[in-house]
């Protein structure tokens, strides 16, 4: 069979806008997509008990790829509750998020380690609340893996890559990923690699990120940073995400959330979702329409209406 099979997963909140907006956008380019809609989020575990029911695992295993909205994740414990997309990625094993910051002058991305580190899931309670055990998982094979896509993004861009860590404090795991980082850079030598630590990653990014090509962090470090980096490139209406492993299947999303308080209103910057949609057009290997969608996608302005942006989108899209 020709063509690709999409599972759109809108989730919560203004996932429900935004990934209806970008299918628009996919379905104006005139692919031999199909697509097909699954559910998750909290909406489905409070009326389902299960955030991400099996069904919507088995739609996912049998599309060539996800379009994922936001979930809305409570910030206390909810017995049974898991975040949908933490459950995908480890699912689908998609090890790398890639996250790409373009605006202002700046165009960097962030390589995220997406399996493990503080998102183990392994954290327990002690001494009535007081203390809080957290396995910070850090292993050579998951660093060697990361490290090895960040230098692959590195050689199609400005060959530069960061390696970002906190070895002088967390010295036997950052210490284990920044040692596998470096070994594996030095097998290419067409890279210019340097290290920060990542309370300077932090600062460098804010006083000027425009030097920056490509870093590579563990999972914590990777979701805070790319926040920040969002924050300079004009915010989080433009950041779209890739998680993408070794298989065919990846889970292509909005860096934003679901953001309850505006959500309903028809007023979401659906630039991100369609940027996240373009992403995945590239994942898919339809390279032209992906660079198209971009490039007017970053050349529009949101209006603040879902609806007139997503028109404005489409109506400048040039055809092939
Ligand atoms: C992100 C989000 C997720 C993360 C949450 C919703 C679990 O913040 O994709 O950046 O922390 O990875
Ligand atoms: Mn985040």
């Amino acid at each position: 069979m020709s063509g690709h099979l999409i599972t759109l997963i809108n989730g919560d909140g203004i996932g429900k806008e935004v990934i209806p907006a970008a299918r628009r956008v996919l379905e104006a380019l005139d692919l031999p997509l199909t697509f097909q809609d699954a559910d998750a989020g909290f909406g489905t575990f409070e009326r389902s008990g299960d955030a991400l029911p099996l069904e919507t695992i088995r739609l996912c295993e049998a599309s060539d790829s996800i379009l994922f909205g936001a979930t809305q994740s409570p910030l206390s414990k909810v017995a049974g509750y898991r975040s949908p997309i933490l459950r995908l990625r480890q699912h689908f094993d998609l090890f790398a998020n890639l996250r790409p910051a373009v605006g202002n002058g700046v165009d960097l991305l962030i390589v995220r380690e997406n399996t493990e580190g503080m998102y183990s899931g392994r954290e327990r309670l002690e001494d009535g609340g007081a203390t809080a055990i957290l396995d910070r998982v850090i292993t050579a094979r998951a660093s060697e893996r990361i490290a090895r896509a960040a230098c692959e993004q590195a050689q199609r861009r400005r060959r530069k890559l960061t390696i970002v860590h906190k070895a002088n404090v967390l010295k036997e795991t950052c210490g284990l990923f920044r040692q596998t980082a470096l070994m594996v850079t030095s097998a290419y030598p067409d890279l210019a690699v340097d290290e920060l630590l990542v309370d300077t990653a932090a600062l460098k990014l804010v006083q000027d990120a425009r030097p920056f090509d490509v870093l590579v962090t563990t999972n914590l470090f990777g979701d805070i940073l790319s926040d920040l980096a969002a924050g300079l490139t004009g915010g989080l209406g433009l950041a779209a995400s890739a998680n993408v492993g070794s298989g065919r299947i990846g889970v292509f999303e909005p860096v934003h959330g679901s953001a309850p308080d505006i959500a309903g209103q028809g007023t979401a910057d659906p630039r991100a979702a369609i940027l996240s949609a373009a992403l995945l057009l590239d994942h898919l290997s339809y390279a032209d329409q992906a660079a198209r969608v971009r490039a007017v996608t970053y050349a529009t302005p949101h209006t603040g209406s879902t609806a007139a942006t997503t028109a404005g989108i489409i109506a400048a899209l040039p055809t092939a």
